[in-house]
């Protein structure tokens, strides 16, 4: 089954933000932000820009109706700055104009004169200062302080891992239009309309039901447009009420990186304790997120960070903490995986220490450690564990033992490139961190000509969720795929959504599609029975298209019994909800069942480095994956891909770099590398898990969306297994990315020691 937009896509038929028709008098909006990290807002200077041609309207703070205020979880981030700036790239003013061009060359005549305070950029510098977002969070299981005392071996350390750019290939962006009575329509690339229009209308001061928010798709989202698509709306809008002309912003590529937050980075320590079979008997570990300017979603960051911070393993005892730090960069937010990368990355740099010091391969620990069903997760919940059957299963398709074998005896015969492998198994709990996030709404039509018209909360983002939505119709009305079709995310049709977001979009929205088709299907099914002399609804069933009377088929088809209905007053329309069971949290214990189910996986990535260059290749990523029974593979297998290679991407080559002043200097794709098609590994192969247990997923398939990227986390440790292939007395920090720079500095680093030494 293929995705329902690869033909529109294919053709560039599909409509993204930037090709909505553009109503007459629409005027183009460009965001003056701030030059400078920190500092005390003395005056911000328009009048040169005013005068700039096509230019309608310059607005600061001072100019809001409504708030200022855009922070979604805590009120800590003004749209406009106004008596302080935090990160360069804070929004100041809003320019306002005749056509794009106009509003931009305005912008750069706009002055601000900034008074300097001091500028921190690094997480554990703001946490010394005592600069938090929020309280510490922590999770507690057994009793570490006494365990480390029992065991045999303990290993402390550091690790390091860096942000990430969305990248996503469409920009952010929004266009709002005037509706009658003071209200307006806003077209945004969100995914989160209902949190587009809650800031909508806190900074209009407008009622949520003045405000329709309406998203037809994204070129893109991974969490970057979760909560950071609000301020662009909110400025379009805010153009809108005070100049009652549509509004259009459509961020340019070095202004969406300037002004936007990444992927949270995160310094941690950490201490395992292992006995002496190699059992990970305790856990501490410290983190330190870095926020940025304001909370964002760093918060439900943290705890995701917390709750996968043993990733697939079962540990007796551990400590977790988590400091969410404030420092002067723009608001980090959420990034594929939520934070769960971030805390995998350190377990696994623990376990790779130990098994350095250990002198063991990193995959005998793992293996021994792997989480079984019935253990606990430091959060409370019970494990379900699908780790040692998919780590079983991808040994027996893929044979480690070979693979290691074969770059052990690559690495003999060869002194200036070296091969590594490594094992990344994954575990990651499904469901919002917080549970009342977990609710989805359907909306179906049956239309008299026979079509089906589905819209959910769910935001088509290039994951392929209107296809399976589109799946669950066609499926439960047993109609040819054509037949339906899923419209915009919008507010007026589908209220108080949830973001598209935890992977979680096609399970909740999903659902709660399957109940309301499934309710018209009864009303149909109690229409159809006397018409087809059937003794209940029951004995009556549709299949593709034809009304069947105890499997035996009927001169009733599905347009004749959809227009019987009609013709008898049946509605044949359904508006249902659908909220997760059992799932529940309680933070003042830090202890409860927050997840759904959780999705495995097992892969072994292979690299080769050059050791004269510090230069390497991807050369295969090998995996079992737990799809439950997948609904598209197709679609999944899409999403596999495209995780792993964001994943490697994230680990290896993309590097965000801030300088002192908080400046970002990795600012365009000149100077932030990404992967291409040259860059991505030359064989990524995988098996399905086979499992036939049930689980809370649609038709018991599993999400996919996020789990895949953290196979990624596998290329950094194969790279510095090949690092260590060519001199093992060098000992990489963990500190990602691993770019080729830093290839090569560690592959010398040893013999620039020595060098040093003796002169
Ligand atoms: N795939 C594509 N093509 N584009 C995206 O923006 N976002 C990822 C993932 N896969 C994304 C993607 C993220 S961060 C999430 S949470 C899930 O898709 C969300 O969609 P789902 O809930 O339907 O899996
Ligand atoms: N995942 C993704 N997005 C979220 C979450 C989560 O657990 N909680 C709030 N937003
Ligand atoms: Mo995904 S980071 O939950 O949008």
């Amino acid at each position: 089954m293929k995705n329902v937009d690869s033909k529109s896509h294919v053709r560039g038929e599909s409509v993204y933000l930037d090709d909505i028709p553009l109503i007459e008098g629409t005027l183009f909006a460009c965001v003056y932000d701030s030059q400078v990290a920190h500092g005390v807002l003395k005056i911000v200077e328009i009048s040169e820009a005013e005068k700039s041609e096509g230019v309608v309207k310059i607005i600061t703070a001072k100019d809001l109706i409504g708030e200022n205020q855009i922070g979604g979880i805590f009120p800590d981030e003004p749209l406009f700055a106004d008596t302080e700036v935090h990160f360069q790239g804070m929004p100041i003013a809003l320019v306002l104009a005749e056509t794009e061009e106009q509003a931009r060359s305005a912008a750069k005549k706009i002055r601000a004169e900034i008074e300097p305070l001091e500028i921190v950029t690094d997480p554990r510098v703001a946490f010394a200062k005592n600069n938090l977002i929020v309280p510490p969070k922590h999770f507690k299981l057994g009793d570490t302080e006494n365990a480390f005392k029992n065991c045999e071996y303990v290993f402390e350390g550091r690790a390091d891992v860096n942000g990430q750019e969305h990248l996503y290939i469409e920009t952010q962006g929004a266009y709002s239009i005037p509706t009658e009575q003071g209200g307006m329509r806003v077209y945004s690339s969100t995914q989160g309309p209902t949190a587009v229009q809650r800031c909508v209308s806190r900074v209009t001061g407008l009622p949520m039901h003045a405000v329709e928010v309406d998203v037809t798709r994204l070129g893109g989202g991974f969490g970057g447009k979760e909560d950071q698509a609000n301020a662009w709306a909110a400025v379009c809008a805010v153009g809108t009420q005070l100049t009652k002309r549509p509004v259009k912003y459509a961020l340019h590529r070095m202004e969406d990186m300037r002004m936007t937050g990444k992927r949270n980075p995160y310094s941690a320590d950490y201490k395992i304790g292992l006995d002496k079979d190699l059992k990970i008997v305790a856990y501490q570990v410290v983190f330190y997120q870095n926020a940025g300017a304001s909370a964002d979603l760093s918060p439900p960051v943290l705890e995701r960070t917390l709750f996968h911070c043993t990733n697939s393993y079962f540990v007796p005892n551990v400590t977790a903490t988590g400091y969410s730090c404030r420092t002067n960069l723009p608001p980090n937010t959420a990034f594929r995986g939520f934070g769960g990368p971030q805390g995998m990355f350190v377990i696994e740099s623990a376990i790779a220490h130990a098994a350095e010091k250990l002198n063991v391969p990193a995959s005998q620990i793992q293996q021994k450690n792997l989480i079984n069903d019935g253990d606990e997760f430091p959060y409370g919940q019970i494990a379900e564990s699908e780790a040692v059957t998919s780590w079983t299963q991808a040994d027996e398709k893929f044979d480690f033992a070979k693979l290691q074998k074969e770059a052990d005896e690559f690495n003999r015969q060869n002194k200036f490139v070296k091969k590594g492998v490594a094992l990344m198994p994954v575990c990651f709990g499904i469901s919002f961190t917080k549970t009342p996030m977990n609710q989805a709404r359907s909306l179906v039509h049956v239309y008299t000509d026979g079509s089906v018209a589905v819209s959910t909360g769910a935001v088509e983002m290039g994951q392929g969720v209107n296809t399976k939505i589109a799946q669950v119709a066609s499926t439960v009305f047993s109609l040819p795929i054509e037949r339906v079709k899923v419209h915009t995310t919008n507010t007026l049709r589908i209220a108080n959504t949830s973001p598209t977001a935890a992977s979680a979009a096609a399970d909740l929205n999903g659902r709660a599609t399957q109940i309301a088709c499934e309710t018209i299907l009864q009303r149909l099914k109690e229409v159809a029975a006397p018409l087809v002399e059937a003794e209940t609804p029951d004995d009556v069933s549709i299949e593709n298209g034809f009304v069947f009377r105890k499997g035996e088929p009927t001169d009733f088809d599905w347009l004749k019994l959809v227009n019987e209905a009609h013709m008898n007053r049946v509605n044949l329309s359904e508006h249902a909800h659908y909220a997760t069971q059992g799932i529940h949290f309680d933070w003042s214990i830090a202890k409860g069942h927050p997840f759904a189910y959780h999705t495995y996986g097992t892969a072994i990535v292979g690299v080769s480095v050059d050791c004269l260059r510090g230069i390497y290749t991807v050369d295969f990523v090998k995996a079992c994956h737990d799809f439950g029974s997948s609904m598209n593979t197709s679609v999944d297998y899409g999403q596999i891909e495209g995780g792993i290679v964001q994943g490697i991407g994230w680990m290896t080559m993309e590097e965000v770099v801030y300088d002192k002043s908080g400046k970002l200097r990795s600012n365009a794709l000149s100077t932030y590398k990404i992967p291409d098609i040259y860059s991505v590994p030359k064989t990524i192969e995988f098996i399905p898990l086979e499992t036939t247990r049930e689980n809370l997923a649609i038709f018991n398939s599993k999400a996919v969306g996020e789990p895949p990227l953290m196979y990624g986390i596998g290329a950094y440790f194969a790279i510095r297994n090949a690092v260590k292939a060519f001199n093992t007395e060098i000992s990489p920090a963990f500190d990602t990315p691993f770019t080729p720079e830093k290839v090569l500095m560690n592959l010398y680093s040893e013999t620039v020691k020595k060098m040093k030494a003796k002169t």
